[in-house]
């Protein structure tokens, strides 16, 4: 996650991170090692002027530089310092906003082949939108996304994001190359987009950079650079350190339609790829309720809890299950009895009320707390009972499960039984499949644990995201093709359907 020191409210709206010089120098060294030569550089957000120095001093192939910066201050201090450069190609500083720039003509009327370099602003929709801040696109329709609801969170992109993939298309049919720093998942997100709408990458490399370093964030980060031919020639993009640029250490890539990790592993693993959505067996996230301090407590003793407020209480247990939070899961601490969830209802749906009678106790104490229960945002409480949570089915009462968090740079699965003679719930940094036994939750969890099962998540994983592990990389996982592969035989009985 990006952490911003000391930024004012300007510097986060325009996501300013200035490059230092020697990263620049260095980007621009590395450009040159690759075969770039282009004859203009465009760098669409420029700064200080950090990259457009470094490719005046480097490539003395450029006859054409366009420079774009939005700040005044920046726009007059890179004027004057870019006069004091020796060598000067035709240079066309502008003080303009990305957003309302003609980039499709601008860049088919520069001398090719075109270099676009730079590294654009550090901050997403959803950023600018806690700060009401408007360095956004106007009437975008942003990858299905219109730009209110992006302004709004509701389609959080990266700024970065949305600039790449404009400049990219504003470049294709040119012979063109990108070269940007910008976070690993803005990157990855970038290549995808261009490798699902066909875009013509001839070559794509990603070149990891120390971004506390050089900018003082914890993010992973990197250089991106791929280049643009007529036809698309590659859907493989190889990874190095930028320190060491000739040592590849992964590739990812484009396969069946969506972004993998280790394009290589993955073609071990393909046989692995589930073709349907198992309907038994069918991964569940654990429970929604967006209000830990009310909705979990701490157990004092058989009868008293104490919530995140450090309230002391006595509720019923009928609504009350043991729980364990994802770094439990992780660290396979199982449940004790020491957490416990407030569980309000069987399903999303199911009318909250007759709380009062079974339970009132507890119903008075959400009802004390119902303003902070209200104010919860997600629209997935919209419409429905007060004090309604998500995430819960037949699945979440279930007497055994298998659960990984998806928060942890490690896989682990953990069986988890009942505590007592209530089921345990999960937090929803947690995924979960349910069983009616043990025995089939222990067989399950076997395949999971399995070599094989760790090469096909290895394959689709990329760790240093937010959170690596998803319900959609582990649903791709054909547990039955798995159990005949490890020899296994399929621990579950046709009996327990119903629990889907
Ligand atoms: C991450 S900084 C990098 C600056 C420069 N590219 C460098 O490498 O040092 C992003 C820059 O984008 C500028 N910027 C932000 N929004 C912009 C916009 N809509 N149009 C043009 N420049 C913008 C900021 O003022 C800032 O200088």
């Amino acid at each position: 996650m990006m952490i911003m020191p000391k930024k004012d409210r300007r510097q986060i709206e325009f996501g300013d991170f200035q490059t230092p010089e020697v990263l620049a120098a260095q980007v621009v060294a590395l450009l040159k090692q690759c075969g770039i030569k282009p004859a203009s550089v465009v760098e669409p957000t420029c700064g200080l002027g950090a990259f457009i120095a470094a490719a005046m001093r480097g490539f003395d192939t450029a006859r054409q530089v366009i420079g774009l910066e939005i700040n005044p201050e920046y726009f007059a201090q890179t004027s004057t310092r870019l006069s004091q450069e020796p060598r000067r190609p035709l240079l066309d500083l502008r003080r303009a906003d990305f957003f309302s720039f003609d980039w499709p003509s601008v860049i088919r009327g520069l001398p090719q082949p075109v270099l676009l370099l730079g590294n654009p602003p550090w901050v997403t929709s959803s950023g600018l939108g806690a700060i009401r801040g408007t360095n956004l696109p106007e009437k975008s329709n942003f990858q299905g996304h219109r730009g209110l609801d992006a302004v709004t969170g509701k389609g959080n992109f990266d700024i970065a994001e949305w600039m790449l993939i404009k400049l990219l298309e504003a470049a294709s049919g040119t012979r063109a190359s990108l070269a940007m720093l910008v976070k690993t998942s803005v990157a990855r997100r970038v290549l995808a987009h261009a490798w699902r709408s066909r875009m013509p990458l001839k070559r794509a490399a990603l070149y990891m950079i120390d971004a506390a370093e050089h900018f003082g964030v914890s993010a992973s980060a990197c250089l991106l650079l791929c280049s643009l031919a007529e036809t698309p020639r590659t859907a493989e993009c190889d990874l190095f350190n930028l320190d060491d640029p000739t040592v590849a250490i992964g590739t990812l890539g484009f396969r069946d339609g969506k972004l993998v990790a280790d394009a290589r592993a993955y073609d071990r693993v393909r046989h692995l790829i589930a073709e349907n959505t198992d309907a038994e067996l069918r991964w569940r996230s654990g429970v929604k309720h967006d209000c830990s301090t009310v909705m979990e407590l701490s157990r004092l003793d058989q009868e008293t809890f104490k919530n995140g407020r450090g309230e002391v209480l006595r509720l019923e247990t009928d609504y009350l299950f043991p729980m364990m939070k994802g770094s439990d899961v992780a660290r396979r601490r199982i449940a004790e009895g020491k957490r416990w969830m407030i569980v309000p209802q069987r399903s999303t749906s199911e009318d909250t009320s007759s709380m009062r009678e079974r339970a009132p106790r507890t119903w008075e104490y959400l009802n004390r707390h119902g303003e902070a229960l209200d104010k919860r945002g997600s629209s997935v409480y919209r419409n429905r009972p007060r004090f309604a949570v998500f995430g819960i089915g037949p699945y979440t009462f279930a007497p055994w499960k298998v659960a990984v968090c998806g928060l942890y740079k490690r896989l682990e699965f953990a069986v988890v039984g009942s505590y007592g003679k209530k089921p345990v719930v999960f937090d929803d940094t947690t995924y979960q499949l349910s069983f009616d036994s043990e025995a089939q939750a222990r067989g399950v969890n076997d395949l999971l644990n399995s070599e094989p099962a760790r090469d096909f998540f290895n394959a689709l994983t990329f760790w240093d995201a937010k959170r690596p592990i998803t319900i959609d990389v582990l649903a791709r996982l054909d547990l039955r093709v798995l159990a005949t592969e490890c020899g296994q035989e399929w621990p579950l009985s046709e009996a327990r359907l119903k629990m889907a």
